[in-house]
């Protein structure tokens, strides 16, 4: 299909997937999705027609089409292969297994074969560390990769058979949760008490059910719980806030969005605990007196896609969601899936809300606060899936049973998603307030040499500090703990996740925007050897006018990487200084003065277009 060569068939398939959303501007992203998946590409062409069905111009419509990178303004191959390009999964040995790929499909990464069949490219972690190298392949996963599979997997693509046949022959006989446990394992290595040991059907909604809304958010604020998306708010706090504003319209939202690379423990509750997490939702919802839900999961995660809806399919066919929920009078409450598309910004609750209505995923200057004016302006609670899987629990439970978990001000259990260097990457569910060197033990990472808690937005610390607490009063974390042997470079992964954040930037402010290139070609001098003792000051200081003038968490956390490894391992940058006359001539260089510019212009392919023989 070529641009302006819409036929009327194909603008009435357009017109049949805006009408199944109501024609609804704030569906934008659902139906350039399926657009997407029927025409492999959001033409001009369609970009007109959608604007037309929805009342929006034209501009307002490729506003949403050009943000997320799911949505190609290009045509894609009929299979389109993404790898994973994590740090995680270029240790674990991704260089070959792009080259096996390109080598079998005759394309390099960033192409797509001239017959149209076959596109391949590179993606920021899709969430899949402990199973690294990873890929996805249309909406099917594929884990722990190697060379010799890639050749098995791309002659079988050739030959015809679906990207879902490499899964199973009999894909389509597999219910929804053995189709997801098939193509990604959930790998966890400890259940604790609360979350993945053994779970009662809705006794926490139940128990609910017998209370008022406002001793649901008592047992709640009581039970000491924090939200675990990564910031630690109190979650009693947020739902009472949300509850006392004056508004006959309030909506629950779950954050299943997990970007941050290096965390895939909602991966995980999603495909284990799918029940309790949209119990916690309907809890949440009693509490604060909301009727609307949605669950907005990332788009690297369609493979759960059908696992939840035939979750909420099942629940409003047993009453526990839609009208007079288990027969309470006037409890109505019902949710909506609402798929990402691509954009670890999304993750962001105000970026979050934008997207549920069919926008850029842009954060917003806050306040106000999504609690008094979310999602349609009406107030929201957006919470992590873990929190909601946390409060059924302690509804059914008590508050006390999980305050009593932890430390204090940390209360109850945690996962975290363990990845990288060590014998058992996984998932862990431990009470808060272990030491980074029991989870190493418990995880045979005994050797690591630096440990990375939260992520890059995150802490990275070295050997001498592995005693140090996983609270939030010390190293607080979403729940990425990603561990590098002394055989990493330290640089350069240091300058993989500045890389990362330069890719996902959403580009409205000058400093995230800017600064981060400027950091990440300041780290690369270093790795180069042409950096002087000024550059280490100049990466503090432009850390701290970034962090200081950001509008959001990704500004303000985005130097982390640097400013955490210049603490904990200075010896890596001054070992990396040379004194300036060995410089002069070795600094310029027009290759890469030319892609600062590019990258400036927001031409951001180039980020990932990279040289792995480094
Ligand atoms: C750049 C960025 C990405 C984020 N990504 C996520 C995410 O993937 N999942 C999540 O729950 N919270 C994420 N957050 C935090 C959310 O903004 C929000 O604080 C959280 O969803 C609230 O839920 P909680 O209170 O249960 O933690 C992100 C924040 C930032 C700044
Ligand atoms: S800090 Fe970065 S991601 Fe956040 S709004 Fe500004 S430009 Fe966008």
């Amino acid at each position: 299909m070529t641009e302006g060569s819409k036929t009327s068939a194909d603008q009435d398939q357009i017109a049949l997937i805006c009408e199944r959303y109501q024609n609804n501007p704030h569906r934008m992203l659902d139906i350039l999705r399926d657009a997407q998946d029927q025409f492999r590409f959001i033409s001009r062409a369609t970009m007109q027609s959608v604007a037309q069905q929805t009342g929006l111009t034209q501009v307002a419509v490729e506003g949403v089409a050009s943000f997320y990178a799911f949505l190609s303004l290009e045509p894609k191959g009929r299979v389109t292969i993404r790898l994973c390009d994590d740090i995680v999964d270029r240790f674990a040995g991704l260089a070959a297994v792009a080259e096996a790929f390109e080598k079998a499909l005759g394309i390099t990464v960033g192409e797509t074969s001239a017959d149209g069949a076959f596109s391949l490219e590179y993606t920021p972690c899709i969430g899949m560390c402990d199973q690294a190298p990873a890929a996805m392949i249309n909406e099917v996963v594929l884990t722990g990769l190697t060379p010799d599979k890639v050749r098995e997997i791309a002659v079988a693509l050739q030959d015809g058979k679906r990207p879902e046949d490499l899964i199973s022959d009999r894909f389509d006989n597999l219910s929804p949760h053995e189709r997801a446990e098939r193509m990604v394992a959930s790998n966890i290595k400890h259940a604790g008490a609360v979350l993945l040991g053994p779970v009662p059907d809705d006794a926490g909604l139940k128990a609910a059910l017998n209370q008022t809304p406002a001793q649901i958010i008592d047992q709640i604020e009581a039970s000491g719980l924090r939200g675990s998306g990564g910031a630690g708010f109190a979650t009693g706090k947020k739902w009472r806030f949300a509850s006392q504003t004056d508004d006959d319209r309030r909506f629950i939202i779950c954050n299943a969005d997990e970007g941050e690379p290096g965390t895939f423990k909602d991966r995980v509750l999603l495909t284990e605990r799918p029940h309790l997490l949209v119990e916690g939702m309907t809890i949440a919802a009693r509490a604060v007196g909301a009727h609307e839900g949605i669950l907005y999961l990332r788009g690297e995660y369609v493979y759960l896609r059908a696992l939840l809806e035939e979750v909420l399919a099942e629940r409003r066919k047993a009453g526990l969601l839609g009208k007079n929920i288990l027969g309470t009078a006037g409890f109505d409450f019902d949710i909506r899936l609402q798929m990402g598309a691509g954009a670890y910004i999304c993750g962001e609750e105000g970026a979050l809300i934008s997207s549920c209505g069919g926008l850029p995923g842009e954060p917003k200057t806050r306040p106000p606060y999504p609690v008094t004016s979310g999602y349609l302006g009406h107030p929201t609670v957006v919470n992590n899936v873990e929190t909601f899987c946390h409060a059924a629990r302690i509804l059914d439970r008590g508050a006390q049973w999980f305050f009593d978990m932890g430390t204090e001000g940390s209360h109850g259990t945690k996962l975290f998603s363990v990845s990288g260097d060590c014998i058992n990457p996984g998932i862990y569910e431990l009470p808060y307030g272990l030491s980074v060197r029991e989870l190493l033990e418990m995880a045979g990472g005994e050797d690591a040499a630096a440990v990375l808690v939260g992520g890059p937005s995150g802490t990275m610390i070295a050997r001498d500090t592995f005693d140090r607490k996983l609270t939030f009063d010390d190293l607080a974390t979403g729940g990425a703990i990603v561990v590098f042997s002394a055989e990493r470079n330290i640089l350069e992964i240091v300058e993989y996740y500045m890389s990362f954040f330069v890719h996902e930037s959403c580009g409205y402010c000058t400093p995230c925007r800017v600064g981060n290139v400027f950091l990440q070609k300041a780290v690369a001098k270093f790795r180069a050897g042409l950096a002087n003792p000024a550059d280490i000051a100049y990466l503090k200081d432009l850390s701290a006018t970034i962090i200081e003038t950001s509008r959001c968490g990704l500004g303000m956390t985005s130097p982390n990487p640097i400013l955490s490894t210049l603490e904990n391992f200075p010896l890596v940058y001054s070992a990396m200084v040379k004194p300036p006359k060995d410089r002069i001539r070795a600094t310029f260089d027009i290759q890469s003065a030319i892609s600062d510019a590019r990258v400036l212009a927001k031409r951001r392919s180039s980020i990932y277009d990279k040289d792995f023989s480094r």
